[in-house]
């Protein structure tokens, strides 16, 4: 499904300060499969995520995307995959904190042509798989941070992406709601989803459903 072939990424390039975070990578993900990107900080995961989410581009190399090459395109059929395909959760929930869950879960889709009807019934769906749906009407600015980041799944599921792209998931959340979370990856990947999880989180090491432990460092995978 995910293709990522020969990727380097140079930061400021052709200035003095100009940093090689990705080195000739290449990574291939298969549909439905569950892969988890270890590595120490600094070491490129948010650098490839980044790239396979199409929210930059490499400085050389491709990434393909369901035979689609992801790395060329403009920046508005950029847009259109990430709305059709990919849903992102990060570590910071960028949530809108005055407005209540429900809101910011249908926020991604209110651009989309579909009726309100079918709005909230998508909307009802991702709270539900992402164990939100209780706080439905309640301001984000009072929920805890486990139910935040939950709040923050339910949008990034709303539009049904096939593809799910994980930023150091359980860095702000404690041991219990981190396990919640790896719950919910679980019935993700049930539902057949490709999933990425970039983490140096230890939870992650031994789970069943983990199909791939990916190592990076400085820039290149290690154990490919
Ligand atoms: N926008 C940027 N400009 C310059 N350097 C960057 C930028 N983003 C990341 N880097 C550098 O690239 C390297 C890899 O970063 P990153 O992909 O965030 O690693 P990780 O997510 O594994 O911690 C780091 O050395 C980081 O400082
Ligand atoms: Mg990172």
């Amino acid at each position: 499904m995910v293709r990522v072939e020969g990727v380097s990424k140079i930061y400021n390039e052709g200035s003095d300060g100009a940093f090689e975070a990705l080195s000739l990578v290449d990574l291939h993900i298969s549909k439905g499969e569950v892969i988890v990107l270890s590595g120490v900080s600094g070491s490129g995961k948010s650098t490839l995520l980044s790239l396979i989410a199409g929210l930059d581009k490499p400085s050389f190399g491709k990434v393909v995307v369901d035979g689609e090459l992801i790395s060329k395109l403009p920046d508005m059929h950029v847009s259109l995959y990430r709305a059709k395909k990919v849903g992102v959760i990060f570590q910071h929930f960028n949530l809108l904190e005055s407005l209540s869950v429900e809101e910011n879960v249908v926020v991604p889709l209110i651009n989309s042509r579909l009726d309100m009807l079918s709005i909230t019934s998508m909307a009802k769906k991702s709270m539900e798989l992402s164990a939100i749906s209780h706080k439905a009407s309640q301001e984000v600015k009072l929920l805890s941070g486990g139910e935040k980041q939950r709040c923050a799944i339910a949008r990034a599921l709303v539009h049904e992406p096939e593809l799910i792209l994980c930023d150091e998931p359980t860095a702000n959340l404690d041991r219990a709601n981190s396990l919640k979370f790896i719950d919910i990856l679980k019935s993700l990947h049930d539902m057949g989803k490709t999933i990425v999880v970039a983490t140096h989180d230890p939870l992650f090491e031994n789970l069943s459903f983990v199909n791939r432990v990916v190592h990076m460092s400085d820039g290149v995978i290690t154990n490919e």
